[in-house]
């Protein structure tokens, strides 16, 4: 998978990319990820990718014409599957999307800022939109790492077995349940006597049903999206 990340502030995009298993996944070239600062695409002496909005208002509107030239630019090397916006407006990120994306080969996303981009951007050259969830973000790079991030882990040979995705919270509809590790009793705090039982069936049986308790208590609404 490649996945291009266009930004005023690439800088601010370099450190998630650059630790831990992000990083890892890119040296063993199972993701490629490019981040491009807009500012190169500007044609003008000042290198400004904003302007005022049509008829007013405070803020200031990202231009159509860097975006494009960067978009085409990319285009032109290889074909994309999507061309998302993260943008406070978008379709609410879940598990399902980040799964489905996970699949794809190449991505581009574009980081919004200001009061956001010329409507004509999101009309002509955005597939996807995307929001991390209902809150305002000064911009949308830390919402793209927070989608990479969520793709990357799921491609196959990122994570080993011990942290495979399949149990995480949402994958199968259902938030993970409980877990601890020594000491076993710690002040007097007991881990639960089952866990250390050494039973694999009523340990699972057990986690089983504490994900399914801790579900329905804080996701209420997931629950509908859970098999059996
Ligand atoms: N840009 C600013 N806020 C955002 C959000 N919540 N999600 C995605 N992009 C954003």
């Amino acid at each position: 998978m490649r996945i291009d990340i266009i930004s005023v502030l690439p800088q601010l995009l370099e450190s998630p990319f650059s630790d831990s298993i992000l990083k890892r996944a890119q040296q063993k070239g199972l993701v490629e990820v490019v981040l491009h600062n807009l500012r190169d695409f500007s044609l003008d002496k000042q290198k400004s990718v904003d302007d005022y909005a049509f008829g007013g208002g405070a803020g200031m509107v990202m231009n159509i014409e860097p975006i494009d030239r960067c978009i085409g630019a990319l285009k032109a090397k290889r074909s994309y599957d999507e061309v998302i916006y993260l943008t406070p407006d978008g379709e609410l990120l879940n598990q399902k999307i980040s799964n489905q994306l996970s699949l794809k080969g190449n991505l581009i996303m574009l980081c919004g800022h200001y009061k956001g981009v010329d409507e004509r951007v999101r009309q002509h050259l955005i597939t996807k939109e995307i929001s991390i969830g209902d809150y305002v973000l000064s911009g949308g790079e830390l919402a793209a790492a927070v989608l990479a991030d969520s793709i990357i882990r799921l491609l196959p040979g990122v994570l080993n077995d011990e942290t495979s995705a399949l149990s995480d919270s949402f994958q199968d509809g259902l938030l993970a349940p409980p877990v601890y590790t020594r000491p076993a009793n710690y002040n007097g705090w007991h881990v639960p006597e089952i866990l250390r039982s050494g039973n694999l069936k009523k340990i699972e049986e057990w986690r089983h049903e504490k994900s399914i308790a801790r579900t329905q208590e804080r996701r209420p609404n997931s629950m509908k999206n859970y098999s059996e």
